[in-house]
């Protein structure tokens, strides 16, 4: 055996490899996001097609800073913290209250995959503001919540711009289930999530269809990203954007279709086949509503305390509490 095949398998290698074998093949969703990924999601969220940021940064800024001078929260910890542009909104009446209270602005702890972008997201708040004390941690949110030691309480933990969706059932349940037991029992500390919402399935669909192609340039930077960091030789010309509803899931699903018959080598995994016309999925987008969060909530220990909705396009913040 040669000392190359006997290396073992990296874990992202390995992942690769079980998505690519199933029979809808999949990719994770996480592999969007290198720094390039994240600056197209950015892009994305000023679509004029893709209203949850809106949605979501009209319920922050206009119910949040009632909540937060309640609940004077002196840590945020947020999971998918991407560019924390929304996230202001929450670290100002953070700010308020604390300045009110006479203490410190408080701790932010913003965990992301994409770590080169994180880096930019905290130097940026940095210089912004240099009252908040930023604790980054580059993490894969599905895997452990590793949080520094001895943050301050109250802590509000956060899960913005629906990315709850990207989850199925069983794994957003499981992530919930994570930051509910990184929450103190019987404390002040709460969970807040973003939600987009079931809705008429054109504006859904359009959501993720953009005229602009800047969605398929997204989608497409997977491919980009599994060539470079698994040394693989997917030809992007030859896959194409595809974004549909599933009515029954209640979800969007993202894909990527081989145009033609190809094999695609990928280092240390060796060929995979495509035929014409089939998919990689890359990503899902659940849409939910009241009662399938109240049932996450509830099979993940967490109390529904207050559903936030607005006249907007239906979305919606959900606040809860560590059950008993
Ligand atoms: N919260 C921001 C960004 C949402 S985009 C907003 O509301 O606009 C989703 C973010 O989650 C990206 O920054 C991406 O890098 C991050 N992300 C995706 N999968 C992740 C994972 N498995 N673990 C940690 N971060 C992840
Ligand atoms: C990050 N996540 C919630 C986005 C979404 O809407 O599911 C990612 C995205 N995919 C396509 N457009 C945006």
């Amino acid at each position: 055996m040669s000392a190359a095949a006997a290396r073992p398998l990296s874990p992202l290698l390995l992942e690769v490899r079980e998505g690519l074998s199933r029979v809808q093949k999949e990719l994770p969703s996480k592999l969007f996001y290198d720094r390039r990924g994240s600056l197209l999601f950015e892009k994305i969220t000023r679509l004029p097609e893709y209203y949850l940021t809106r949605a979501e940064r009209t319920l922050l800024a206009t119910r949040m800073p009632a909540v937060i001078a309640r609940l004077a929260p002196r840590t945020l910890v947020e999971l998918g913290a991407g560019s924390a542009d929304k996230t202001r909104l929450l670290l100002d009446a953070m700010r308020a209250a604390a300045s009110g209270a006479g203490v410190s602005d408080g701790t932010y702890v913003p965990i992301d995959v994409s770590a080169e972008f994180l880096r930019e997201t905290t130097t940026q708040l940095g210089e912004d503001r240099p009252g908040l004390r930023v604790l980054p941690v580059v993490a894969d949110m599905v895997e452990t919540l590793a949080l520094p030691r001895a943050l301050p309480r109250p802590a509000l933990f956060a899960l913005l711009g629906s990315t709850i969706g990207n989850f199925d059932f069983p794994d957003a349940t499981a992530l919930l289930r994570r930051v509910r037991d990184a929450m103190c029992p019987g404390g002040t500390d709460r969970f807040l999530l973003g939600i987009d919402l079931r809705k008429d399935q054109r504006v859904i669909e359009a959501a993720y269809n953009d005229a602009a192609g800047v969605t398929e340039e997204f989608n497409l930077n997977m491919l980009r990203v599994v060539n470079r960091e698994l040394d693989a030789d997917f030809d992007l010309r030859a896959f194409a954007h595809r974004a549909i509803y599933n009515a029954q899931a209640h979800r969007i699903e993202m894909h990527l279709v081989a145009q033609r018959a190809l094999r695609v080598s990928i280092a240390g995994m060796g060929v995979v086949c495509f035929r014409a016309g089939e998919s990689i999925r890359t990503e899902i987008s659940c849409k939910y509503h009241r009662a399938s969060v109240a049932r996450m909530f509830a099979k993940a220990g967490l109390l529904l305390e207050e559903w936030i909705r607005g006249t907007g396009p239906a979305y919606a913040l959900a606040l809860g509490s560590r059950a008993a």
